[in-house]
């Protein structure tokens, strides 16, 4: 079965969408040789090449904004904190994650796995000591099985997309920022102040973001007690968090270790990115160097 994604999974479209942005890009990154053009020849996050699929998008982002909610986010989190959907091993998630191909991500036209194995190859050819980091660049986006029937099939707005803090303000650089006035939270004093429920220094770790692929992931790996460093955790639950490693906002509620983990997220994120390109990958010719990994790593099976 395939399940199609028509939405992104996520929408920087706003500032970033110029040739000379990824020019700039390129040069920030030591090592790794970048496509300047993806499959279609496009530069990449070009969502105005299609205005139709511009007009998609921000549809997208109007029902994300107005339904993550404080108590939204709240009640996902219980459901699927309990882990009792399915079981089964970080590789069989891959294979169920195949049958999903993202359609209208335009830089995106191969099955998920191959996203999947780009990232984490491009990233073990400039850091190969930090095996970690290859598994994490395989597994960021295994949340997305939330999209599928057995998993309850979620809606888009409610799986992919960038992702943000609830209970505070929703910052001005979030994507189509101007939707969230018909979240209600957008109007309660409680969750409207730049602090909200949470105080200076925090720690992300007590922030609650909206709900999707990422927080869900992290869920997972955690509460199956992977061995992954905390970096590992911290790239898989933010890496849709684009206020924060591409704006530089919300900060404030950092504390030390986000601040240490953040600067692997933004290696992590120009692979995230620069991946989705032409490269086929020879899956069964890696798939022993992953299995190895996951064994490393995780338990045989997970809950999930
Ligand atoms: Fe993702
Ligand atoms: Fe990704």
């Amino acid at each position: 079965m395939t399940i199609l994604i028509d939405q992104p999974d996520f929408g920087i479209e706003a500032g970033f969408n110029k040739a000379d942005d990824v020019e700039k890009e390129a040069v920030l990154n030591g090592g790794f040789m970048m496509p300047h053009t993806n499959s279609f020849g496009h530069t990449f996050r070009d969502y105005h090449v299609e205005s139709e699929r511009q007009q998609g998008v921000e549809n997208f982002y109007r029902t994300n904004h107005i339904n993550q909610t404080y108590d939204f986010v709240k009640r996902m989190r219980e459901e699927y904190g309990n882990l009792d959907k399915v079981e089964m091993s970080i590789w069989e998630c891959c294979e169920l994650l195949n049958d999903v191909v993202d359609e209208s991500d335009p830089d995106l036209d191969e099955p998920q796995i191959e996203h999947l194995l780009q990232t984490a190859e491009a990233i073990r050819k400039d850091y190969p000591d930090e095996d970690w980091l290859h598994l994490t660049g395989l597994i960021h986006d295994l949340g997305k099985v939330l999209l599928h029937p057995s998993f309850g099939g979620l809606p888009q707005w409610a799986v992919v997309g960038d992702t943000y803090p609830v209970g505070c303000a929703f910052d001005k650089s979030i994507v189509h920022h101007k939707y969230f006035e018909e979240n209600p939270d957008y109007h309660n004093p409680a969750y409207n102040t730049k602090y909200g429920v949470y105080s200076e220094g925090c720690g992300l770790n007590n922030v609650m973001m909206s709900w999707g692929h990422d927080d869900y992931m992290y869920l997972v790996a955690k509460e199956n007690d992977t061995t992954l460093p905390s970096a590992a955790l911290f790239i898989i639950r933010y890496h849709s968090f684009y206020a924060l490693h591409r704006s530089g906002s919300y900060k404030q509620l950092m504390n030390g270790e986000d601040v240490e983990n953040l600067k692997w997220l933004e290696i992590f994120n120009k692979y995230d990115l620069y991946s989705k390109s032409k490269v086929r990958i020879d899956v069964e010719k890696v798939k022993p160097y992953y299995l190895s990994l996951i064994e490393k790593y995780f338990p045989a099976k997970l809950r999930w």
